[in-house]
């Protein structure tokens, strides 16, 4: 039996979704992907046209409005670090997918929207978007609501990073685990707790050769030491129920990914991003020097 027609996207029990609520942290991001293509300069590095279509009505006039406030220099940065990630690894998939990748899983994908506006040589591929449940049913009302299609190729798997066996959840979902797999994982592991980091690393090194795993991490600041300094960032994260937990230098990522099984690690740095993605642009963008992008291969 085919992967449409064996894994059906059902709804989880509304008990279970509504034990927690849907990623604020999710949403923002969002919201920049639909900043940048309003207030940033063509052309754009992910053209995630979907993005404002699954924000409230008013967001669009609201990001003009305070488009002052968007362009400060940290603003810039991290609008720069949510495309960047996204459009590396939509970069990644076109590469898997020419050397015969056929399965992409994308972990905590909040209101990512590639699979709705996933280009023809996409259509081959199993498609697995994996969050929380509350999450995940926020984002298909969302969805709904914008009148946009989910594909047939995409399906839903509700897990909890932190204590499901995501293996499990991903092969329930449609994962053929005999096959390679691209696993996308951007924006998460700051949230994440350390062991939870670690298991995730070991299970995505034990999947099939020529797997890849691309997600993104920070590195250790000032503001790692103790409670996070009122009106910062960490601050207003932590408020809104979603602290970051989880910085790490890249060599002991990197170690810890060759532990789990992995024979390349590459990390995309400030100064890489920059010349990647920004040479030529004059809209400020800036790449944050803190923020690291990993890409390993099993
Ligand atoms: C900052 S958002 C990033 C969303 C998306 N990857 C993007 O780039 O826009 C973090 C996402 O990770 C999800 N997440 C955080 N902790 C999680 C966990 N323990 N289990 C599953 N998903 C989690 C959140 O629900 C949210 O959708």
């Amino acid at each position: 039996m085919g992967f449409e027609r064996a894994h059906r996207n059902v709804e989880p029990p509304r008990d279970i979704v509504l034990e927690r609520a849907a990623s604020a942290t999710a949403l923002g991001a969002a919201r920049l992907r639909a900043a940048h293509l309003l207030i940033d300069d063509p052309p754009p590095i992910l053209d995630d046209a979907l993005a404002l279509r699954l924000l409230d009505p008013k967001a669009a006039r609201a990001i003009q409005e305070h488009a002052d406030r968007l362009r400060t220099p940290v603003s810039r940065a991290l609008r720069c670090d949510v495309v960047v990630r996204s459009r590396y690894v939509e970069d990644r998939l076109v590469e898997a997918v020419r050397r015969g990748i056929r399965q992409y899983a994308i972990l905590g994908a909040g209101l990512d929207t590639f699979a709705y506006r996933q280009p023809g040589w996409a259509g081959d591929l199993r498609i697995i978007e994996v969050d929380h449940a509350a999450s995940q049913l926020d984002k298909r009302a969302r969805l709904r609501r914008a009148g946009i299609e989910e594909p047939p190729n995409l399906r839903y798997a509700a897990a909890d990073l932190e204590a499901d066996d995501l293996r499990r959840q991903l092969e329930a979902a449609g994962l053929d685990a005999t096959q390679p797999a691209l696993l996308a994982c951007l924006g998460v592991l700051i949230y994440l707790s350390d062991s939870a980091a670690k298991r995730l690393f070991d299970m995505a090194g034990r999947l099939a050769a020529g797997s890849e795993f691309v997600f993104n991490f920070s590195r250790p600041d000032a503001s790692t030491e103790g409670s996070p300094p009122p009106g910062s960032a960490a601050a207003r994260m932590a408020a809104i129920g979603e602290p970051w937990r989880t910085r790490f230098e890249p060599e002991t990522v990197a170690s810890r990914l060759k532990a789990a099984g992995f024979g390349s690690v590459e990390f995309l740095s400030a100064d890489d991003v920059t010349e990647r993605y920004l040479r030529g642009r004059h809209d400020g963008l800036i790449a944050p020097k803190r923020v690291v992008i990993a890409d390993a291969t099993v």
